[in-house]
């Protein structure tokens, strides 16, 4: 797919067919994952890849019960990895390239799974206690997202409905 293709049809999905993903399609999102940029090249992230049903289950309820989210055949739960970014940038780090890594890293994922005609959703909403209590996380691992990816059982309705440039950008020229 061409570039402004792939980033054109991503778009959250929620539903999904029940077949599994390979681990090897996996493993090449993951990749995508990776190459994003990072400050100073620390790569603070790690992914845990989910396709427990029960754990899937245990996410999506600490996900303020986003249901839909077990029928997912994968989750993949983004970690910013605190101590990597303490070493290299101390506060810094920790409060604002370790986020920002890792929300480049996601995008990746997504755009690779729409390329590779999976679907997904970046997942917010959940409680961070309840998260790193069922994955049992040491401290050092602050969970960032939840992404579930599968095959998507719908086609997104509509145009993303999104503020227009006018509004979000000034030129100097
Ligand atoms: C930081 C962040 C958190 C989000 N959290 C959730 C969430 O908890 N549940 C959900 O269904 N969608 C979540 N989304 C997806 C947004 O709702 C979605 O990206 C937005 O409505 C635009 O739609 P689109 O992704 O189809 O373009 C989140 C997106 C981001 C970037």
């Amino acid at each position: 797919m061409e570039f402004q293709e792939v980033v054109s049809r991503r778009r959250s999905i929620r539903r999904f067919k029940k077949e599994p993903i390979a681990k090897p399609l996996v493993e090449e999102l993951l990749s995508c994952a990776i190459k994003a940029p990072s400050a100073g090249n620390v790569q603070p992230w790690f992914f845990m890849v989910i396709t427990d049903p029960s754990f899937k289950e245990k996410l999506a309820a600490a996900a303020l019960n986003q249901s839909w989210m077990a029928q997912a055949p994968v989750i993949i739960v983004v970690l910013a990895d605190l101590d990597r970014a303490a070493a290299a940038y101390g506060e810094r780090g920790v409060h604002l390239y370790a986020l920002q890594d890792t929300a480049a890293a996601i995008q990746n994922l997504l755009l690779a799974a729409v390329d590779a005609g999976l679907g997904g959703c970046w997942v917010g909403a959940f409680s961070e206690r309840q998260v790193a209590a069922i994955l049992e996380l040491p401290p050092s691992k602050r969970p960032v997202a939840l992404v579930p990816l599968g095959y998507p059982a719908v086609e997104p309705r509509g145009a993303a409905g999104r503020r227009p440039l006018r509004e979000v950008v000034s030129y100097d020229y």
